[in-house]
This record gives structure tokens, C-alpha cells and sequence, in this order.
């Protein structure tokens, strides 16, 4: 009995599922990849290239990893999403006519209304991804920032419960990390930050994994480009061409 404790509570990159995450270069910062089942909030300034690894992540699933996906947007139409994700050669038309996507592209309605809409989407698909972008969205359903609190950790618990491997995103000022509502503390699993990092007299996009669950992270934040084909991490070398 206990040797099958000391097993269960094992938390190697041998004894974990992990999620391929799609952006070349990033899994090697997390041992292999986002556990499965984890809750991950990626912070970043505007512009930083949060929706883009978003989507990234979610084509990754349906078309590479047999893992459907669910978006879940306040910002953008439906229309507007395939065509931002089609930029990068992301085809999401079919994969929302495979059954292998889904989005819910929110109206402001009743948040009870909107989590039941969540699960039962989720499981319409059989997601194994899902993403909500931008997690401050919550802020607009309620007036205190309290209720927003707790209703967020609140569906953080029940997308952990479902067991699917859950991005959501955060706005934050430049070299800032405000909360997302505590989620952070309570419920989130990991922490990934993008950055606008100032080298030079310009900013160079970067990223680093701040906070991990049962995984071993690199400790530096790492360069990154957003190409034709969506965001990749950045070698030392390509980061010196890139500059100069
Ligand atoms: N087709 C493309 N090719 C290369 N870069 C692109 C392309 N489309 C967008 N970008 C870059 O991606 C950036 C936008 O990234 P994204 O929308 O993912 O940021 P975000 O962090 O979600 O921003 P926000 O906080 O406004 O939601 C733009 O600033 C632009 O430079
Ligand atoms: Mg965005």
C-alpha cells in the first residue's frame, strides 16, 4: 500500500501526461508540455501574441494530437476568429465542420447560463482543450470584483474536474502581473507570461514559464517570433540575427 502511494505521488515527466502545446520550442521549457488536465492562465501585454498561441494551441489538438477543442471568445465574431486563424494557415472552418472545434463566441447573459453552456459544449465534442480568451471578461458580468473572484474559480474548478487542459488569458500592463481574480492562487496550475521585453531601442516578444505544476520549468524568459505560421520560440543564435 505505501510503495503504491509513493507511485501515485510520483511527478516525473515519466509518470505525467502531458499536452503538446504546438509552439515549437516551448514544450522543452516545461518538461515535455502542460500536464494534462492542468489550468493554465497566459498573461501578456496587448499585442503580446496571446490569441495567437491560443489558436496555435487549439489547431495543434484537433489536427495533430486527436484532442478536440473548445474557444471560448468575447472579443471576436465567429467569422472574424476563422479568419484570423486561416492568417496562419490555421484551418478552422473544417474543423468546426468535422466536429473537431467548437466556439462560443459570448453574449453578456446570465454567468450560470454561460458556465452550463461551457460543460455541455465541452462534452458535445469531447474536448480535451479548451481555451477562454480573454479571462477578464468575467469582470463584466459582475460589479464586484469579489463575485468575479469567486465565479472564476469557481469554473476553473469544475474545467479541472472535466479534466480538460485549460488556457486562459490574462491582460496585464507591461512588466506588470496582476492576478487574474486569484485564480492564480486558488486554481491555476501554471502561470505562462508573454512579454514585450526592451533590448536595445526596440521590444523583442519573449516568454517564460512562471509557475508549472508538477513539472521543472526553465528559469528564463526566451525570445520569440510571431511568423506567417504562428509563434515559435527562438534559439540564442536566431535572437542575435534577429537584432542586428
Ligand atoms: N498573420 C500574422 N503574421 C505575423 N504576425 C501577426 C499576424 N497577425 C498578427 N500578428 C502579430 O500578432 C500580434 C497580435 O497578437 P495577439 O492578437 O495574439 O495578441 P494578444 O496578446 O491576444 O492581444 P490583446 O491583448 O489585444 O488581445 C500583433 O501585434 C501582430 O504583430
Ligand atoms: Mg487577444
Amino acid at each position: 500500500m505505501a510503495a503504491k502511494e509513493g507511485k501515485a505521488l510520483k511527478t516525473t515527466s515519466r509518470t505525467v501526461e502531458r499536452t503538446k502545446s504546438g509552439i515549437p520550442g516551448l514544450d522543452s521549457l516545461m518538461n515535455g508540455g502542460i500536464p494534462k488536465g492542468n489550468l493554465v492562465v497566459l498573461s501578456g501585454d496587448p499585442g503580446s501574441g496571446k490569441t495567437v498561441m491560443c489558436w496555435q494551441f487549439l489547431n495543434e489538438g484537433a489536427v495533430n494530437q486527436g484532442e478536440n477543442g473548445v474557444y471560448i471568445s468575447l472579443e471576436e465574431t465567429i467569422d472574424s476568429i476563422i479568419f484570423g486563424a486561416s492568417e496562419f494557415g490555421w484551418d478552422f472552418k473544417k474543423l468546426l465542420e468535422d466536429g473537431k472545434l467548437k466556439i462560443i463566441a459570448i453574449e453578456l447573459y446570465d454567468f450560470e447560463r454561460l458556465k452550463n453552456t461551457v460543460e455541455d459544449t465541452i462534452k458535445s465534442v469531447d474536448a480535451k482543450r479548451v481555451v477562454i480568451d480573454p479571462g477578464v471578461i468575467f469582470k463584466l458580468f459582475f460589479d464586484r470584483e469579489l463575485d468575479a473572484r469567486k465565479r472564476i474559480v469557481s469554473l476553473g474548478k469544475m474545467l479541472k474536474r472535466i479534466g480538460c487542459t485549460t488556457i486562459i488569458t490574462n491582460e496585464i500592463a507591461l512588466d506588470k502581473t496582476v492576478s487574474l481574480y486569484g485564480l492564480e492562487e486558488y486554481v491555476a496550475d501554471g502561470v505562462i507570461l508573454l512579454y514585450h521585453t526592451k533590448i536595445k531601442n526596440r521590444f523583442i516578444r519573449s516568454i517564460g514559464v512562471l509557475k508549472m505544476r508538477n513539472t521543472q520549468i526553465a528559469e528564463q524568459l526566451k525570445p520569440i517570433k510571431i511568423t506567417e505560421n504562428g509563434i515559435i520560440v527562438l534559439t540564442k543564435g536566431q535572437l542575435y540575427e534577429d537584432v542586428n
